[in-house]
């Protein structure tokens, strides 16, 4: 692992690569155990193919938040990913006592009364703080064009805002598909014959937990199926606080 990372300099010459070769560099200047690609179990299925076909004989490190609320499909779509690729997806769980104390206390649908940060902060966040812990690259499916409100400044290399790594470094994210269009991704997905999470097939675009995500209507940007009771500028589950931060910033409610 390379200790001294010239975080303006890697970032510079990242922004000027492929995602394909991103991920080569990565894992040529930190070990592969180090750096943890997050796989929510939708089209993000591009990252994961990548690095398989990067790494060669190795294997990379890909987790994923079960919330204990995703559907079914999306359970047996991992199950299918792994055989796949021939890797075991490290499946993170919340805290027993917190997802317990919430829906005893408010249900099991409170989001849709009193938002989804809440809950999102129980069955996310707190279990991707834990499991970011271990590495020091994250890596994420995130692009610009999923939320023109708070996604459309996401750069390719950052420091994790809000998040931390190994010790005695910066947690660094890595964000390969971020000038990526979802036409671009769905091109990759059928050239290659990735297997994709059959859900897309029934309309749903961007893919979270099952009470939070629907299909979309013909012309309805993808983000219009998450969390569709509330605000566009509140679509943001609390995994990627720097998206949250700079819509704020610019003002923009788009
Ligand atoms: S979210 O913030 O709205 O939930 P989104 O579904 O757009 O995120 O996914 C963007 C990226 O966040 C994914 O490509 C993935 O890297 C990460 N991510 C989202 N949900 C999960 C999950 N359940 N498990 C692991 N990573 C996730
Ligand atoms: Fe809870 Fe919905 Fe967030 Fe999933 S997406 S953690 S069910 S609020």
């Amino acid at each position: 692992m390379a200790d001294t990372i010239d975080h303006a300099a890697l970032a510079a010459e990242l922004e000027t690569l492929s995602p394909r070769r991103q991920l080569r560099l990565i894992y040529e200047r930190f070990d592969v155990d180090e750096v943890g690609l997050s796989f929510s179990g939708a089209e993000d299925v591009v990252l994961l193919d990548f690095a398989c076909d990067v790494l060669g004989d190795r294997k990379p490190r890909v987790f994923t938040l079960d919330t204990g609320r995703l559907h079914a499909e999306t359970y047996r779509y991992l199950a299918t990913v792994e055989d796949h690729y021939g890797l075991r997806v490290e499946v993170c769980f919340p805290q027993a006592q917190a997802v317990e104390a919430m829906v005893r206390q408010k249900g099991l649908f409170s989001f849709y009364e009193d938002g989804h940060q809440e809950c999102c902060g129980i069955r996310k966040v707190e279990p991707l703080r834990r499991k970011l812990a271990e590495f020091r690259v994250w890596i994420t499916g995130q692009r610009r064009d999923q939320s023109p409100g708070t996604r459309a400044a996401v750069p390719v290399f950052e420091i994790a805002e809000g998040h931390t790594g190994l010790p005695g470094a910066p947690l660094y994210k890595l964000n390969p598909l971020a000038g990526m269009a979802s036409a671009e991704v769905w091109e990759t997905i059928r050239a290659f014959e990735i297997p994709h999470n059959p859900l897309h097939a029934r309309g749903m675009i961007s893919i979270g937990c099952e009470p939070c995500t629907r299909a979309i209507l013909p012309g309805e940007h993808e983000r219009a199926g998450r969390w569709w009771w509330e605000e566009a500028t509140k679509k943001e589950c609390g995994l990627h606080a720097a998206n949250l931060r700079a819509q704020i910033e610019s003002g923009d409610d788009s």
